[in-house]
């Protein structure tokens, strides 16, 4: 698998590969890849001849140090996954090769998509999330860029920033991939033990609820305060905030759901941070 850590070398590879006369992919991650990422780089694959991969820890998304240290860190491991999953290459620069020197963001204000929620949690969260897509994107000027569900107001920012930025970059979202018992498959997972990974079932569980209600014909509000209070009260989980969103504006949902209303989720378990979303229309 070819690994390119410098913006030298990924330029080399792409002229080497005729990047721009052929359609090109371009999948994101921060690595520890699961079966949620090879699902966005096979879907990357089958529908252009070059996939490219990035594999960065970007530290200016982290509002806690430590937690950007604890970060899972496995680069040869990746590589292999990728290239099994349909990459054609990584590339993985170090945080200061990309930024140019010493990492940092600027301040970006899109109302509630950057404000609320994750963005009201994680304070400069997605100012960091824009400012190193926005560099992602200018070093490797992809056709198409593929982004998962699981994180869906990222989604969200990062559609606004190609809108604003990159208008030439079509943006794909691929399917939250969960494993066989519900749980949103996710890197900060590796952090759980067999307790942990119980307990966390409560996030999908109450989402799935929701949706379930819904489908009954109940009334969501109401379904919404009392699995609101059930995971308030669950001794193992720490809730931050169960809602019902638009998922384009990320302002709370108001009255009957159609296809852009999500039940989103984000609650502590064992200390690590798990967020969780799904559609409320099935
Ligand atoms: P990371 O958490 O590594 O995720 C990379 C991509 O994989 C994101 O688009 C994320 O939504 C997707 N993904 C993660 N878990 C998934 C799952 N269970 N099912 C489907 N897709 C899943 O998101 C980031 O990295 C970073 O913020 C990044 C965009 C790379 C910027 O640093």
């Amino acid at each position: 698998m070819t690994v390119l850590h410098s913006l030298e070398a990924l330029a080399n590879w792409q002229k080497k590969m005729n990047w721009e006369e052929r359609k090109s992919s371009f999948v994101p991650t921060m690595g520890s890849l699961h079966e949620g990422h090879a699902s966005l780089i096979a879907q990357a694959a089958a529908t252009s001849d070059l996939v490219l991969v990035s594999i960065l820890v970007n530290p200016t998304q982290f509002t806690e140090a430590s937690d950007y240290e604890k970060y899972p860190r496995s680069l040869e491991a990746d590589a292999e996954k990728a290239a099994q999953a349909g990459a054609h290459a990584v590339f993985a620069p170090s945080p200061e090769e990309l930024y140019g020197g010493t990492p940092s963001s600027e301040p970006v204000q899109w109302g509630a998509l950057t404000h609320s929620y994750e963005g009201a949690k994680r304070k400069g969260h997605f100012d960091g999330v824009v400012a190193v897509v926005d560099l992602l994107f200018q070093a490797t000027n992809p056709d198409v860029a593929v982004f998962g569900e699981k994180d869906l107001q990222q989604v969200g920012v990062v559609r606004r920033l190609a809108q604003e930025r990159h208008p030439s970059i079509d943006i794909q979202v691929g399917g939250l991939v969960r494993d066989e018992n519900g749980l949103a498959l996710s890197s900060r997972n590796a952090r759980l033990d067999e307790q942990g990974l119980e307990d966390a079932l409560a996030l999908s569980r109450a989402l799935f609820e929701l949706r379930q209600s819904h489908g009954e014909g109940k009334q969501w509000t109401g379904v919404l305060v009392k699995a609101r209070a059930a995971l308030s009260a669950h001794p193992a989980v720490d809730l931050e905030y169960l809602d019902v969103v638009d998922a384009d504006t990320f302002e709370p949902w108001q009255g009957i759901p159609n296809q852009r209303a999500y039940g989103i989720v984000a609650a502590q378990v064992q200390g690590v941070r798990l967020i969780d979303n799904a559609r409320l229309k099935a």
